[in-house]
């Protein structure tokens, strides 16, 4: 089976107070996500700040549970499942964070934070753990000097990559990386993004890969799913959705991303106003006061995310 991963309809809100005299307000972070995750590829999620990119995150980690929605991982569902079952799913699914160093103990050497999932999760002996965190520092270019180092004595760059190894440790089906690269220099972005393809080749693992850099985008995913205040509006395949996006908020997001081919060069589409409060989300198409294209029905409507060939895309001018 490739598939590892099966989202449908997830949902996750939270309510916000709004002072001791007004009744809490609802804030819709991911509202109706569907999506699925296979063996060996890779599913970007972009989006503006604040877009629901990270809550979904912590849902497919399973650090929080959906509000409402449909679950599975390797074939077991999360919601309401067991706390055993939730056990036993929880090594599946690891998580590298973007601040390699505050996602990192700076009391703990390399080699007990590397051996730490194994010491919590497994019966291993001490030899045998040193010698798998011992296997997996190689695996990720780090040397075994290492083993004993702490991680102050690191760059970004080669944190990074004891994230990395640390999220591997447990053999998990799934990463999901929230920001991987963003923290870290442009050349050392594409020295991580290549040991990420590599372990991802490895290891046969599902990427659920999220940034707002549409450029570090373009050479990791096989599938992107764009986000606007918690919902999909765009899902496609890479190259279909770099070469023909549909959604105009798609088409302002690749409009703002230097490319290296002055054929695929655009316009520069500037959206207007700002990012509406996720309390008080716009009525309708929440795109559609920002949106250049936007007519009479999208402010009454919320658009379906419908299939138009290889591209599921959310707006009514793709209707008429
Ligand atoms: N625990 C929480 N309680 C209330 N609101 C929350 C909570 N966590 C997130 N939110 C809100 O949910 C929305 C989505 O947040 P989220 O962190 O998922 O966005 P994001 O796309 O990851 O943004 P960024 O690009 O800045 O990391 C935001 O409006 C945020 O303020
Ligand atoms: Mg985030």
């Amino acid at each position: 089976m490739t598939q590892v991963l099966n989202a449908e309809n997830l949902t996750r809100y939270y309510k916000v107070s709004r002072g001791a005299f007004a009744e809490a307000a609802t804030l819709k972070a991911v509202d109706g996500v569907s999506f699925t995750l296979e063996r060996g590829k890779t599913l970007a999620v972009v989006g503006e700040s604040g877009c629901g990119k990270s809550t979904l995150a912590r849902l497919v980690t399973m650090i929080e549970q959906p509000t409402s929605g449909a679950l599975s991982i390797v074939g077991e569902n999360v919601v309401g499942a067991s706390s055993e079952t939730m056990r036993s799913l929880r090594p599946k699914v690891q998580m590298v964070f973007q601040n390699p160093y505050g996602s990192l103990n700076p009391r703990q050497t390399i080699g007990s934070i590397l051996e730490e999932p194994l010491l919590v999760n497994t019966k291993l002996a001490k030899s045998e753990r040193t010698e798998r965190a011992r296997a997996m520092m190689a695996n990720v270019g780090l040397r075994p000097e290492h083993y004993d180092r702490y991680p102050h004595m690191f760059s970004g760059g080669q944190r990074q990559r004891i994230a990395i190894a640390r999220a591997l440790m447990l053999d998990p089906d799934i990463l999901v990386l929230d920001e991987p690269v963003s923290a870290l220099d442009i050349s050392i972005q594409a020295q991580v993004l290549n040991l990420l393809a590599e372990i991802q080749e490895k290891h046969n693992l599902a990427f659920l890969f999220i940034s707002h850099d549409l450029s570090v985008v373009q050479h990791i995913a096989n599938d992107v799913m764009v986000m606007y205040l918690g919902r999909v509006v765009e899902h496609a395949p890479r190259d279909v959705l770099f070469r023909t996006p549909q959604h105009p908020y798609t088409k302002a997001l690749l409009s703002a991303t230097p490319t290296p081919d002055p054929a695929r060069r655009k316009e520069r589409i500037v959206l207007k106003g700002e990012l509406p409060s996720p309390l008080k989300p716009p009525t309708g198409c929440t795109f559609h006061p920002r949106c250049p294209i936007a007519f009479d029905k999208c402010p009454r409507e919320n658009p379906e995310l419908k299939l138009r060939g290889a591209t599921k895309a959310a707006c009514h001018a793709l209707d008429v």
